[in-house]
């Protein structure tokens, strides 16, 4: 599509995990679209891979289609995890997406008259996005996971979501934990970057908070829990990232099939410090359910305003750009920007400071 030529008709699709907040944004990108740019929408059903086929597989996404989308948890579009091996081709720096999948994509867009294309995804989707827009794809980006991991906006949809999940099921453990004078160790997820669990791990006040960025000692959160037995606080709450490792050790996973996940540390770490210490301790794995459910209200505004952001940026032509949350402001920045690497706590932010002050242990 030239740059100058109208757009009538735009496609959005959701790629990698779900996330609260998805059909929020699917909700504010058809609205504004149809609303304030009088264009048509179309749905592309499990990501990229929905314009793999040979009859594409969309959805007409009219104002009636996306009535009460605002607070349904998931994306009516469906997610692909990206593993469709016609998706991609093997390259020197790892697979890229493949001449095939450009190729057909390109074609099924002008097939279906799409001008442009909403991504709404992660790293993944954001990557692959980048190579169909050097394809000559124009798109532009929402960045969405619970992790907020993602580079160069300083949240992404999803994330307050999980953390009031945490948060609130920290809040449980704690009178369990109470009652049986018991460590509890709860497992939360994030990939290799700790947000969940240092922010859940604060508002939940946990006493030991285990993040990837910083490697932990066994025998640092073991003096932690016996300081705390010794001024007669009888039982400890441990929150660690999935993607936390021992100083001398690595990451664990699990596996589904031949698909794995970061995945097993809450668990290793009960039976160690049980041995360890000798004290009573469980492990709670939160899984999916900070991934399920309705967003919260900050998600809910969130995905709305980077939803109709991402419909200005189509108007305005800026392709290959993503929306972004910076000092409170909604932005754009290349999507180049925001791939590559991921984004980590850092171990200077005020929020670790405070931890530490509170005699919280990193267990280091
Ligand atoms: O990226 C979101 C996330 O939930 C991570 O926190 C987690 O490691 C991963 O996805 C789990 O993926 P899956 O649902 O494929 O097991």
């Amino acid at each position: 599509m030239e740059n100058e030529q109208r757009i009538r008709r735009i496609g959005l699709l959701t790629g990698g995990g779900d996330a609260p907040g998805l059909n929020a944004v699917i909700r504010a990108v058809t609205l504004t679209a149809i609303l304030q740019e009088e264009w048509e929408v179309v749905g592309i059903r499990r990501g990229f891979e929905g314009l793999l086929h040979d009859n594409p597989h969309v959805v007409a996404l009219t104002q009636k289609r996306v009535e009460g989308l605002l607070p349904r948890g998931g994306t009516v579009l469906g997610a692909a995890s990206h593993n469709n091996p016609r998706l991609f081709e093997p390259s020197e720096n790892g697979p890229i997406v493949s001449k095939w999948a450009k190729a057909q994509v390109r074609r099924q867009l002008d097939a279906l008259a799409i001008d442009a294309l909403v991504i709404i995804g992660g790293d993944g989707t954001m990557t692959m996005g980048q190579q169909f827009f050097e394809a000559g794809i124009p798109l532009v980006g929402v960045p969405k996971t619970i992790d907020n991991d993602l580079l160069v906006t300083e949240l992404t949809f999803g994330f307050d979501s999980a953390l009031d999940q945490a948060t609130d099921a920290l809040d449980r453990l704690h009178t369990t934990a109470e009652s049986h004078d018991r460590v509890m160790v709860m497992e939360v997820m994030g990939r290799n970057s700790g947000w969940i669990a240092l922010h859940a791990g604060v508002a939940g006040s946990a006493d030991v908070i285990l993040i990837p960025e910083l490697p932990f000692t066994l025998a640092a959160i073991g003096a932690k829990i016996r300081e705390q037995r010794d001024a007669g606080r009888l039982y400890s709450i441990v929150v660690v990232a999935e993607g936390a490792t021992p100083a001398e050790g690595d990451q664990l996973y699990r596996e589904f099939g031949d698909e794995r996940s970061l995945g097993g540390i809450g668990h290793w770490l009960a039976a160690q410090l049980a041995e360890s210490l000798g004290v009573a301790t469980r492990a709670v794995v939160l899984g999916h359910l900070q991934r399920g459910g309705s967003p919260s209200a900050f998600d809910r505004n969130l995905a709305t305003m980077f939803g109709a952001s991402a419909v200005r940026l189509i108007a305005k032509r800026k392709f290959g750009y993503m929306t972004a949350l910076q000092c409170g402001d909604i932005v754009s920045v290349p999507i180049i920007d925001a791939i590559g690497e991921q984004k980590k706590v850092s171990l200077e932010s005020k929020l670790v400071h405070t931890a530490e002050g509170l005699g919280i242990s990193f267990g280091i």
